[in-house]
């Protein structure tokens, strides 16, 4: 089991598409342990996609992810980072595999809907910045999971 960090970007929350993507995670088998609705600031932003702070593209990044609120996610699931990467689908929308949540809802790489951790490491990096631990559900059980289990 492992856990993972999404962000629902400013441009999904602002398309009314909250819950289609969670819908996905959930159809596939995920666990949220956390989820909260937020505003990012600059630093916050700056922290979170630190790695591209040389990037020619960072100062519009943080600009657009700070644009609106944000919905951030911790997912619990069976190799969660790399499961969830390929529901999300390509960076750039245009070469995303159809069936992704990026292929289907998203047509720009800078409005591409959603992020998803890239590594373990950086989903438990992640998911410090947006959550106390204190916030998080880890390990709850589906009332009908030990039947399934059992099948
Ligand atoms: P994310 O972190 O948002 O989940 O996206 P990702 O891993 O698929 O892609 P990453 O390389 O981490 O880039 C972060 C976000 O920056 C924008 N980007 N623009 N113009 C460009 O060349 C470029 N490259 C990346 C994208 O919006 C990407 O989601
Ligand atoms: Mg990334």
């Amino acid at each position: 089991m492992q856990r993972t960090f999404i962000a629902i970007k400013p441009d999904a929350v602002q398309r009314g598409l909250i819950g289609e993507i969670i819908q996905r995670f959930e159809k596939k088998g995920f666990k949220i342990v956390g989820i909260k609705i937020l505003e990012l600031n600059r630093k916050t932003a700056e922290k979170h996609y630190e790695e591209h702070v040389n990037k020619p593209f960072f100062e519009n990044l943080v600009s657009f992810i700070t644009s609106g609120p944000v919905v951030a996610i911790t997912l619990e699931g069976i190799n969660a980072v790399e499961a969830a990467r390929k529901l999300i689908g390509a960076t750039n929308p245009a070469n995303a595999d159809p069936g992704t949540i990026r292929a289907d809802l998203a047509h720009t790489m800078e409005r591409n809907v959603i992020h998803g951790s890239d590594s373990l490491k950086n989903a438990e990096r992640e998911i410090a910045i947006f959550f106390d631990e204190s916030e998080l559900i880890p390990g709850w059980k589906r009332d009908l999971e030990e039947r399934f289990i059992k099948l």
